[in-house]
């Protein structure tokens, strides 16, 4: 069942997110596309061969098919309500974050105004005063560069019911002086944080008028539909605090929690768990999978209500918990905490005992294990051994979460000897594999010898970063990554392989667990190093044997690790990388698995579901950066709206990361999505089945048009088999994420069932996340496989309501015959699946490609951590529909790249109302497109850094 805001969808227009006119959705008859015009000459269909040996598999350069505008009108009934069975949009997206957000509203709709927010009314004002700038300056908007086949086809009038007025969100916002902050907080707060509350059911949506006469491409906001605006400042945020840098979009729990936070004695029941400040998280309950009936918990402790604490709300969860104190929803039923008689008393706290790190003699003396006596039976269970007192513990995680990996601000005093020899000790005292303690420390004191090590490393250094991408490289350059010869003393750590002898207990197995041991001897030197008030950074830019050759060791020994260590100005309060946003911190919540891998529950709390959770942490544009985003071009020296698309993009991507100027999407990652399909036996492509392997090994070695592409605009190429046939060997840059080896024939039934289409949008989760939260700032889809054009246009067919004979092109380049062959196969399967785009995770498992679903995943997470996803051509505008329908806010995040020459792509953009960056007749796939347009989204958002304003550079406005 789908919530109101669906169905309101599904009565209104499409919305228009990247411009205000749909592309290509001029008068039928009116302008043929530009591909028929441009397309300098026919390829005979016969100069494809019909079975092509691998190394022949660049297709042949073919006609585009025509676009026929006519294929693409048409808008269906095709409910956009659509959400699948599994997801019940209510209830996977909090009840308030939707509605507001998502209607567009024809312009000539009559509009109630309904409290508009003062930014939101601004934000229009500006629109309209932007409007009167440019009429009165003779700049007309007209000037706007268009798109090729934009400038063609006439402009539909403003009152087309496509287009979108804008029509705001508010959102909960924070006090007056903290509105950034609070935007950030928001974008940054864990998923299982966000609240339910944070768009509030009594929020205005106000809705804005359109500047009159203005083209509407050109100035109307890109998203309209998914717009959020600030709300009055008076609302409450309902909002956690939850500080932190822009950078990190994922606060790690333990950094959110005051460090001196007194905690609730361990053992005090019920008070141990309290309702805490923070709101309830979503509700992600997918339908049909219903909630466990109560059952005891795990404890044998009875699931009942607690009188005083609200189910499904965050609570302060108290001792058992193994890190730090943090915030975690409750489970299902509240946690009942054993009364004091049935729990061990918390033994009272002793002075803690000098630490006696020096090793005795004792300390290998051993106790023959006959000398054990069993205890009695049937006493009662003695007490626990005693935790460490709040303040100890406070003082150990401390330690741990100020732990810093040091390059820059080390000073050159010299380290006194106890004090190094108390940070031995604690190095020495780590656990080993079978006690083995296969560690040594070099200390290395020596100018000489330390700048032979740097040199070493610089070398290596180099070799890096000429083997990053373009847009890597760049960020590379300017880190310091090393600081040798910064320091007074290094310490080289080094693992002996052989030492406790041949037995050495858990070695046997696994060998690399003596290499494990030192690094955690290396752990302990950081730790107590940091407690002495010493940085530590770890170097690995070495060739170990070239390393161990030049300091002398002897041969048999592993090098671990080579560490700096010396006084430093100071300890930053995040990892240096992340300031300087090369990655990001991933959240506890994405790490742990209960019971089994993909189950993510933190402790106390039930799995979630990876879509919903995804789905529900997807919001609109943000109304006040995208103000700001409208008001900054004007200010820039420029007539306003010169800049034409490019505005609406920049304005755009302010508001999906709600900051402007926005972050330059810099380094991108083209994710490139590979797998086969079953309908490839129905003989609708020439090509065989295995190039699909094959190409993917083209793509790791390097020698795709993806990669020249990639190169060129400096972006990373990460492949992901999510269901070739082939078996891959592992290489580097290949992401093993195979569901299945090929789907099934969709003419005989579902190519998928739905829990592997479920898998694979799974995979495109977290390649997204992975992809983010290694520092990318922008996402672009690509993909490979055989026959996926077919697939394509069956999915195409199902949610615009085109007749397969509209949506379906010759791929690689069939002929007449293949192509008529083609478009009854995709009819066959609608036919006999009858796919109700109101469900898409049936339509997708019914017609999709694993790589579509993947592609749905990329698009769904991207959106979800705010980054925008720019898409490539037939394949992602299918996977675009699907994850529209699935959440129709990820418009919010999505640029079309280009415009391929499958006229289903036409179709698929003019009904997801996007309007592509560039329209060059490609029809590779593989990413190209998107990665051509990379520049041009870069361009925009750089422009808003760079380009002086009237005032800044004294120019004058007219
Ligand atoms: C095995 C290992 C190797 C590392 N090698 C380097 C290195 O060569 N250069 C560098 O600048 N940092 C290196 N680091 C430090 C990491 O970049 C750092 O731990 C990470 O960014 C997290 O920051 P934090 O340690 O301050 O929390 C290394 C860390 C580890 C654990």
């Amino acid at each position: 069942m789908a919530g109101p805001e669906y169905l309101d969808v599904q009565a209104l227009p499409d919305p228009v997110p990247q411009a205000a006119a749909p592309w290509g959705a001029g008068p039928v008859e009116a302008v043929a596309p530009a591909a028929e015009t441009v397309v300098p000459e026919v390829v005979p269909e016969q100069a494809v061969p019909e079975a092509v040996a691998p190394e022949q598999v660049v297709p042949e350069a073919i006609a585009p098919e025509a676009v026929l505008p006519e294929a693409v009108v048409p808008d269906v009934a095709a409910p956009e309500a659509a959400v699948a069975d599994e997801i019940a949009p209510q209830e996977m997206v909090p009840e308030a974050a939707l509605p507001e957000a998502v209607l567009p509203v024809a312009e000539s709709a009559p509009v109630e105004p309904v409290e508009p927010a003062a930014a939101a009314q601004a934000a229009v004002d500006r629109l309209t005063a932007q409007t009167e700038v440019a009429e009165a300056a003779g700049v007309a908007i007209e000037e706007a560069p268009q798109a090729p086949l934009a400038a063609e086809i006439p402009e539909p009038e403003i009152s087309e019911p496509e287009v979108a007025e804008p029509v705001l969100e508010a959102v909960p916002d924070a006090a007056p002086g903290h509105e950034a902050e609070a935007a950030i907080e928001e974008a940054l707060v864990e998923v299982a944080e966000v609240p339910a509350e944070e768009a509030p059911d009594a929020v205005a949506a106000p809705v804005g008028e359109a500047p009159q006469a203005v083209q509407p491409e050109v100035l109307l906001a890109p998203v309209q539909e998914v717009m959020e605006t600030p709300v009055p400042e008076a609302a409450p945020a309902p909002e956690p605090e939850a500080p932190g840098p822009a950078e990190e979009f994922l606060l790690p729990e333990h950094e959110d929690t005051p460090v001196a936070a007194p905690q609730p004695p361990v053992f005090e029941p019920p008070a141990a768990v309290e309702a805490h400040e923070a709101p309830s998280g979503p509700q992600l309950q997918v339908p049909g999978e219903a909630p466990a009936p109560a059952e005891p918990l795990p404890s044998g402790l009875p699931p009942e209500p607690h009188p005083e604490q609200p189910l499904g709300q965050f609570v302060a969860v108290d001792g058992q918990v193994p890190t730090t104190p943090h915030l975690a929803p409750t489970p299902p039923q509240p946690l009942i905490l054993p009364d004091l008689d049935t729990v061990a008393p918390q033994s009272p706290v002793t002075e803690a005992p000098e630490p006696d790190l020096v090793q005795h003699a004792e300390d290998l003396a051993t106790t023959d294990a006959d000398q054990d006596e069993d205890p009695e039976p049937a006493l009662p269970p003695a007490p626990a051994a005693p935790a460490y007192n709040d303040a100890e513990r406070e003082a150990v995680l401390k330690v741990i979460r100020e732990r810093r990996d040091i390059r820059n601000g080390f000073r050159s005093d010299p380290i006194p000897h106890d004090v190094l020899l108390r940070v031995l000790e604690a190095a020495h005292t780590a656990p080993s594999v079978g006690h083995s303690q296969p560690w040594d420390f070099v200390v290395i004191r020596s100018a000489d010898t330390r700048r032979a090590m740097h040199d070493l490393a610089m070398s290596q250094r180099e070799a890096y970063a000429k083997s990053l991408p373009k847009g890597r490289a760049k960020q590379f350059k300017e880190m310091k990554i090393e600081a040798i010869l910064d320091t007074p003393v290094n310490i080289v750590v080094t693992a002996d392989p052989t030492r406790g002898g041949r037995h050495t207990l858990g070695r046997h197995t696994q060998p690399q667990m003596a290499p494990y041991s030192s690094a955690l001897a290396v752990e302990n030197l950081w730790l107590a190093a940091r407690a002495e008030g010493l940085g530590v950074g770890w170097v690995s830019f070495f060739d170990e044997r070239e390393m161990v050759r030049a300091l002398g060791l002897p041969e048999h020994l592993e090098v671990v690790a080579y560490l700096c260590v010396g006084y430093v100005d100071e300890f930053p309060d995040e990892p240096e990388l992340m300031q300087a946003g090369w990655s990001k911190r991933r959240p506890l919540s994405w790490v742990v698995h209960e019971e089994t891998y993909g189950r993510r529950a933190l402790p106390g709390e039930d799995p979630h579901d990876l879509l919903a959770e995804t789905v529900a942490q997807i919001r609109p544009l943000d109304a006040k950066a995208l103000g700001e985003a409208w008001e900054r071009q004007k200010r820039m020296t420029k007539p306003a709206g010169a800049l034409g698309m490019l505005e609406i993009i920049s304005a755009q991507l302010s508001g999906l990361s709600r900051q402007c100027p926005p972050p330059i999407p810099e380094p991108a990652a083209v994710a490139v999505f590979a797998g086969d399909h079953g309908v490839h036996a129905q003989g609708v492509t020439p090509w065989p089945q295995e190039v699909t392997g094959q190409m993917v090994a083209n793509f790791l070695g390097g020698g795709a048009v993806c990669n020249a592409f990639a190169n060129q605009v400096g972006a990373e190429v990460c492949v992901v088999d999510v269901g070739v046939v082939a078996d891959l060997p592992a290489t580097p840059g290949l992401l093993p994420r195979k569901i299945r080896g090929g789907t099934s024939d969709m003419t005989t039934g579902p190519a998928m069932s739905r829990e592997e289409a479920r898998a694979a949008i799974e995979v495109g989760i977290e390649t997204a996340r992975d992809l983010v939260a290694a520092g990318n700032k922008a996402l672009l889809t690509g993909e490979m496989g055989i026959a996926n054009t077919t697939s394509s246009a069956a999915l195409i067919s199902v949610f615009t309501g085109a007749d397969p004979a509209e949506v379906t092109g010759r791929g690689t380049g069939i002929n007449d015959e293949t192509l008529a062959r083609k478009t009854e196969v995709v009819r066959r399967a609608l036919e006999l699946h009858q796919p109700d785009p109101a469900d898409p995770i049936g339509v997708l498992a019914a017609l999709g490609g694993f790589e579509h679903a993947a592609m749905v995943g990329l698009l769904l997470g991207g959106a979800s951590l705010r980054t925008p996803v720019i898409l490539d051509g037939v394949s992602a505008g299918a996977a675009a529909l699907v994850a529209r329908a699935i959440a129709p806010e990820v418009l919010a995040a999505c640029i079309a790249g280009h415009r391929s020459a499958e006229p289903g792509h036409v179709a698929a953009l003019n009904k997801l109302g996007l309007r592509p960056l560039v329209d060059l007749d490609l029809r590779l796939g593989e990413g190209t497109g998107a990665l051509l347009a990379l520049p041009l989204v870069q361009s925009t958002a750089r422009a808003m850094h760079e380009v002086a304003t009237f005032d800044s550079a004294g120019v004058t406005e007219k």
